[in-house]
């Protein structure tokens, strides 16, 4: 480490008093009110030395900035797409793509939709669905690809809906709304091949695609030789296009794109960039971000890093089975996620077991973690599951240290032996749409 800096425990009645102030909603804390933040692993990776000396290469030209060929070439090569469309943010990628595709009446599977893939698709007026495979919503079973798409369950809504009411297919590598659980290179060939049937092209949400190809690299037969950047290449050959926030596998702090091979889309994206993000060779972002992007990019492609990174999961998994805390198995890319119904059993549903946790985790030790349940999902998925009821502890890439994880599985362990004291909360304030961002709790009487 070539940079430090320097972190706070605030005294319990410093948290207490954040909470309220919060409004026990860990999205509205001050970051110095915190101690460890695992709220996400986006946009929170620390860079490297060679991503720093790019920053200093800023080609700032409105348009034709050398910063964008480079971005665009790296972008290409290592996902053979053709047409690069850079945005700010993996949510203003997926915010071009679907407001070109997803129309009124029309449906968009995906094995899990996140919170903003999701919000996108329904404000375009399309219907989101999600059709992961049954191991997903089984939170202790072993299956090595709980973030599999169930290929039948896509061949019948394909089959019966047409092409004309499915403009796309999503799958999101890996699966974050399901434990950031990975998809199989077997798998994606299935659902490209159920696709090509029907006439429907194939979208990837590549947000953390470097992580699900090492999966495929240790898990998948044959594989076990097979670089990183090869596996994605096998992956992106199967698909017609992707969205990425770099802000997960690009390793920096802010920056995304879209890309397609349909070069006729690519057209009316780059349209829709120039009023919304920026021109196209810089997309709402400055040209020495692109720079940065275009080394994490490849950054994440290295071996050894994501040897650590998923190492660093796995530490943090291994001290919470040792005190028998129970998660979601087995651990996934980037980061533990608590199973909710099996830590706080006695709370019901309606006083909010998982935004109950993050809050007694804030409580304990000025950890910072997210809900993934009710309050995220709650008003019910559209395939009839209820919403998995998670606590994520995300994982910074390159941030912590063993030191830190061990201070986190103490802080839960805490919690997790005086669980049967912890109390519910309710919902005091809910706007319409993501309300887990801005809403407000109170404890439940
Ligand atoms: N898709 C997935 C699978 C994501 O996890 C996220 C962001 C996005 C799209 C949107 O990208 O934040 O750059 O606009 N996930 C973050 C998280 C926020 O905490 O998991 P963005």
């Amino acid at each position: 480490m070539k940079v430090v800096e320097r972190i706070r425990l605030p005294p319990p009645e410093e948290r207490e008093a954040a909470l309220r102030k919060a409004g026990y909603n860990l999205f509205q804390l001050q970051s110095d009110d915190v101690y460890i933040d695992l709220l996400t692993d986006s946009g929170t990776s620390a860079m490297s030395d060679r991503q720093w000396a790019a920053m200093m290469l800023g080609d700032e030209s409105y348009a034709g900035s050398r910063n964008f060929a480079h971005f665009e070439s790296t972008v290409r090569e290592l996902t053979g797409f053709p047409h690069i469309i850079p945005a700010h943010q993996g949510r203003a990628a997926e915010n071009l793509l679907f407001s070109m595709m997803a129309k009124p009446g029309t449906i968009v599977p995906n094995n899990m939709h996140f919170d903003t893939t999701r919000a996108h698709v329904e404000r375009n007026g399309a219907k989101a669905v999600n059709l992961a495979i049954a191991e997903a919503y089984d939170l202790q079973s072993p299956y090595p690809f709980k973030g599999n798409v169930d290929v039948p369950r896509l061949e019948q809504l394909l089959a019966h809906e047409g092409a004309a009411k499915v403009p796309l297919v999503m799958v999101t590598l890996t699966n974050n709304t399901g434990g950031g659980q990975p998809v199989s290179l077997a798998n994606l060939i299935e659902v490209q091949r159920a696709c090509r049937v029907a006439g429907v092209p194939l979208y990837l949400d590549m947000c953390r695609w470097a992580e699900n190809a090492f999966f495929i690299r240790e898990r998948e037969p044959g594989m076990g030789a097979v670089s990183i950047p090869e596996i994605g290449r096998r992956v992106f050959d199967l698909a017609e296009g992707a969205t990425m926030s770099a802000k997960k596998d690009g390793l920096v702090n802010i920056g995304g794109f879209v890309a397609t091979r349909d070069a006729a889309l690519a057209g009316r994206l780059k349209e829709q960039l120039i009023l919304f993000e920026g021109f196209p060779t810089y997309g709402g972002l400055a040209r020495r971000d692109l720079e940065a992007a275009s080394v994490g990019l490849r950054e994440a492609c290295d071996l050894d890093y994501l040897t650590h990174r998923i190492g660093q999961v796995r530490y943090l998994a291994a001290l919470l089975e040792a005190e028998g805390v129970p998660f979601v198995r087995p651990p996934g890319g980037h980061g533990i996620y608590l199973d909710v119904a099996r830590f706080l059993p006695h709370l019901p549903t309606s006083e909010l077991p998982g935004q109950s946790l993050v809050i007694e985790l804030y409580r304990e030790g000025a950890v910072r973690t997210v809900e993934v349940g009710a309050v995220m999902f709650g008003d019910g998925e559209s395939d009839g599951h209820a919403p998995l009821e998670l606590v994520r502890l995300a994982i910074p890439r390159r941030v912590y240290t063993s030191a830190h994880l061990a201070y986190v599985a103490d802080v839960v362990r805490r919690v997790w032996e005086r669980r049967d004291q912890v109390r519910g909360v309710r919902m005091v304030e809910a706007p319409e749409r993501l309300r887990h961002f801005l809403a407000k709790f109170a404890p439940a009487v």
